[in-house]
């Protein structure tokens, strides 16, 4: 066994987004592209010399063979050990827990989230630090800056790991041990939830659907919902991890879940529906021909936690995305606890979590997630969810009909336009930008702008200041347009618009969203001017 010192020389964009760095796959299997990212990770970090190391992945093409590369570079660069989830399987927050559980200095997660995989899909690594979370700014910068300059990288070679047995075994000095990757995760969930309640919820007749779009989550699925809390067979559907994803897009919205949402609102619709993405860490909550908004879920959740076992003590705080509907905002002043408004991307919650200053965590994007874990956690949402469930025996379409009726309803939707040219979307952002100003008090499709600004957070853990995180636009009335480009996509730029109006009249809550959005949304794009900018007339996609 030799260790190899590999000459090399930087390669450009290698930077990490709001989630590590994602590229398409052949990107990531070209020469030295791996091996100078997964280097550069390691000079980011300290170094990794005699640390622990948690491995895993959401099982997508290339998932098995960047393991191989990782556990050789951990073992040249004296690594101590690499726990790595059976077959190089980890949700993403089996693998946060996994980081805490054990104690580990971090984790390299291998994962695109919710983009499709396949030789001509997505990949994506990221690092996650010893609290379990996605690396903080400052570690992200330090592994971009080390990207810029590196020359060379250290592999061990060596014969290939087997990932399928569970056990211990060696690379070089480096300890490895393959665990299996549901038992710890379900472990934590049965000390948060009340199983026996839940089991007997399902013994009482009451009806699912799980689908886990042939992602990381169906191993989990079926351990926890079909064999543990007793959910009838079929109860999780697609629940078989495959490399591409089943040439789906494992992303738990009513765009891409769509059979699932057809069968919710359909005949015979099952009670209860849910879904989670490629890594593990979204969710969509779905019931008898009621679909719930993440921003909605996340304050429903606020608003019943205390029903499950491990939330019974209340919440320290709670905490959304700056995008995020301030449906919880209002949950939180009811119950009294303080609400933060975080840029987007989870690692904002890490510090809040770390200091017990929130409890729970959301964003519109169907991430939600609790302090059990320092990452958004699919299978916690809809737990969470089946518990509140079982307690109060109400279906979901009167759960939030109640929570509608005591603090309104924010309609919300975002509109996604993909793959725009990143110049133009530039020129959009940074013309928008410097009218803000001359906004307040301008009307627009009927509406009066009341505040126009620029996103900015003062980090209330470790005082760092993040600049320029989303466009935010306010309308007497209570209505909100919020404009931000995306930093997760791999292909020109995405633009976001995400669009808000509370309801506060009952009698209003029948709407179609779209009616009750329609002058925010000709506001917003009129505002914006994004057909000019962009010769986008619709989004690709609307959530
Ligand atoms: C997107 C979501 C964001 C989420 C991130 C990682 O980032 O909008 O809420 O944290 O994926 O899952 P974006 O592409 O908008 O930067
Ligand atoms: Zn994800």
């Amino acid at each position: 066994m030799q260790i190899k010192t590999v000459q090399t020389q930087p390669i450009e964009g290698q930077k990490p987004g709001t989630s590590g760095l994602r590229k398409k796959t052949k990107v990531f299997m070209g020469p030295h592209y791996l091996e100078n990212y997964v280097q550069a990770t390691f000079d980011g970090v300290g170094g990794v010399e005699g640390r622990t190391l948690v491995v895993g992945g959401d099982g997508r093409y290339f998932n098995d063979r960047a393991i191989q590369v990782i556990l050789r570079m951990a073992a040249a660069n004296g690594a101590a050990q690499c726990i790595i989830g059976q077959g190089g399987i980890l949700s993403t927050p089996a693998a946060s827990h996994l980081i805490r559980l054990r104690g580990a200095d971090g984790g390299l997660i291998l994962s695109a989230s919710h983009n499709p995989g396949g030789p001509d899909e997505d990949f994506g690594l990221k690092y996650n630090g010893p609290n379990g979370g996605p690396a903080t700014e400052g570690v992200t910068d330090k592994i971009f800056a080390r990207t810029k300059v590196i020359d060379s990288y250290r592999i061990m070679q060596t014969h290939e790991v087997d990932l399928d047995t569970i056990g211990k075994t060696q690379v070089g000095a480096m300890a490895v041990e393959i665990v299996d990757p549901v038992v710890d995760y379900a472990a934590l969930m049965e000390t948060l939830f009340d199983f026996g309640k839940i089991r007997a919820l399902f013994a009482g007749g009451f009806t699912m659907r799980f689908d886990a779009m042939h992602a990381v989550t169906g191993p989990y699925a079926r351990a926890i919902l079909e064999e543990t809390l007793g959910a009838p067979e079929g109860t999780v559907i697609n629940g078989i991890p495959l490399p591409d994803f089943g040439g789906g897009h494992p992303d738990p919205n009513p765009i891409w879940a769509k059979p699932l949402m057809d069968e919710m609102y359909g005949a015979g619709a099952p009670d209860f529906g849910a879904a989670s993405d490629g890594d593990g860490d979204r969710n969509m909550i779905v019931g008898r021909n009621a679909y719930v908004t993440p921003s909605d879920s996340l304050a429903l959740l606020a608003a019943k936690a205390h029903l499950a076992p491990g939330y019974k003590a209340g919440l320290a705080g709670v905490a959304r995305s700056m995008p995020t509907s301030g449906a919880v905002d209002r949950v939180a002043e009811k119950l009294g606890v303080a609400c933060y408004e975080t840029p987007t991307g989870w690692k904002f919650f890490g510090n809040l979590l770390d200091a017990g200053k929130a409890t729970l965590c959301g964003e519109e994007s169907a991430g939600t997630g609790s302090s059990h874990v320092r990452e958004k956690d699919g299978l916690w949402a809809v737990l969470l969810w089946l518990n509140i469930l079982a307690e109060t025996g109400q279906s979901v379409s009167e759960l939030m009909t109640d929570l509608w009726s005591e603090y309104g309803r924010c309609y919300y939707s975002r509109h996604d336009f993909e793959d725009v040219d990143a110049a133009k979307a530039e020129a959009m952002v940074a013309e928008l930008r410097a009218k803000l100003p001359s906004l307040v008090g301008s009307q627009h499709a009927g509406l009066t702008v009341s505040y126009a600004d620029e996103f900015s957070y003062d980090d209330p853990v470790d005082g760092s200041h993040s600049a320029a995180q989303g466009l935010r636009i306010g309308f007497e009335g209570g209505g909100r347009a919020v404009f931000r480009l995306s930093g997760t996509g791999t292909v020109g730029a995405t633009i976001r618009v995400y669009l808000e109006q509370v309801e506060t009249d009952p009698t209003a809550f029948d709407q179609p969203t779209a009616q009750a959005l329609s002058k925010i949304t000709e506001a917003a794009l009129t505002i914006s001017d994004l057909k000019r900018h962009t010769g986008r007339d619709a989004p690709n996609v609307i959530t």
